[in-house]
């Protein structure tokens, strides 16, 4: 791997994405570090504390490891279609006891200041950012406290931006990615631009190191990215169902359902395009869901953790790239080193 990557001295060019939500764990990315690879925890949704606390955790077992954080990059709803969804979906959350009728809407920064200065206060190896850009200020006081920045882009336009900003690789994210589109303009559909058309595209444009993700799933694919412009790849969902990952019971189950269909890209849960499993959620609601991240993530988080508590699967995000069918089971590390297998 060419520098700055080199710097991590990582052995397996398959990186393991960060998952907020509950996949990512700290036993996860201390998997991907004994296996060569580089694992970043999901600072999203956390609490400043909590992410604290994964970070001793981590720290105990590798010093190598990456941590996420989501760029306040806000989508603000406009209330009354709020107030329309938050009644339609009423319809669901009456069986679980919850009232998302009477919600107001709820912009908040995921705590941005409070786990910048962590970082800060606390140096980690690396950090990667997704849903914005920071202000460039912060991406230099990171890089002077010895951080490597990755910043997740999905065309080249995004990339051309982050490299002004100071970032010093750049995660490329295809259309196929399980999960939320890191895209920083999510009013507009990003364009289904095939992952290694879109690396190459990147890399010529910006001069940066290019790492890859978004539906990779085999052997095969993995070295054909390889093999063009990415000096390493980053997969999300394979290790959805591995012995690492912190998915829940009935997202895992899901994952491994052959009954599903094809993946489909749904705002229905949060207001932010992402790519999830379809479900009964995703097919009432789909097409009626406002724009508007963090609100209608708000909205619908109590729900979402309710169903899924309840063992119902029909109502919570099953967050999966295009290519999982082939999301195994298994040790995360054994995973990993098998989807370098090709290269
Ligand atoms: C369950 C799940 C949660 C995710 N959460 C995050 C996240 O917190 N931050 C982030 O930058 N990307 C997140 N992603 C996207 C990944 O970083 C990555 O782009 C994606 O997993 C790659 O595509 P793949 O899932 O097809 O391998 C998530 C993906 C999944 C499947």
């Amino acid at each position: 791997m060419k520098a700055p990557l080199s710097s991590l001295n990582l052995t397996c060019p398959v990186l393991a994405a960060p998952m907020a939500g509950g996949p990512t764990t700290p036993a996860l990315v201390a998997a991907a570090a004994r296996a060569g690879s580089l694992g970043f925890l999901a600072g999203g949704y956390k609490t400043p504390a909590t992410l604290e606390q994964q970070i001793v955790a981590v720290r105990a077992q590798t010093g190598t490891f990456g941590v996420n954080l989501f760029v306040p990059n806000p989508v603000p709803v406009d209330p009354a279609e709020f107030r329309r969804y938050a009644a339609a979906v009423q319809d669901e959350a009456g069986q679980y006891g919850l009232r998302l009728d009477e919600a107001d809407p709820v912009e908040d920064d995921d705590a941005w200041p409070e786990k910048v200065d962590l970082l800060l206060r606390d140096p980690v190896p690396a950090v990667s950012f997704t849903f914005g850009v920071p202000d460039r200020s912060v991406i230099a006081a990171l890089k002077r406290a010895g951080t490597l920045i990755l910043q997740t882009v999905t065309s080249l336009d995004e990339a051309r931006l982050a490299a002004e900003a100071g970032a010093d690789v750049l995660a490329v994210q295809a259309l196929g990615a399980g999960g939320h589109s890191g895209t920083l303009t999510p009013q507009r559909a990003p364009a289904d631009v095939p992952l290694p058309v879109l690396a190459a595209a990147v890399q010529d444009g910006t001069g940066l190191p290019v790492v890859a993700a978004g539906g990779l799933s085999t052997p095969a694919e993995v070295a054909a990215v390889l093999h063009g412009a990415a000096e390493a790849v980053m997969v999300g969902t394979a290790l959805l169902r591995s012995d690492e990952s912190g998915a829940s019971a009935v997202h895992q189950a899901a994952v491994a359902d052959p009954g599903r269909g094809p993946t489909v890209l749904t705002r229905a849960f949060t207001g932010r395009p992402a790519r999830a499993l379809p479900n009964a959620f995703t097919r009432k609601y789909g097409e009626m869901a406002p724009l508007g991240y963090p609100a209608i993530h708000h909205l619908t988080s109590g729900l979402r953790r309710a169903s899924a508590a309840a063992g119902n699967p029909e109502l919570v995000n099953l967050w999966a790239g295009t290519g999982y069918r082939n999301a195994g089971t298994g040790p995360a590390g054994t995973i990993l080193a098998q989807l370098a297998s090709a290269v």
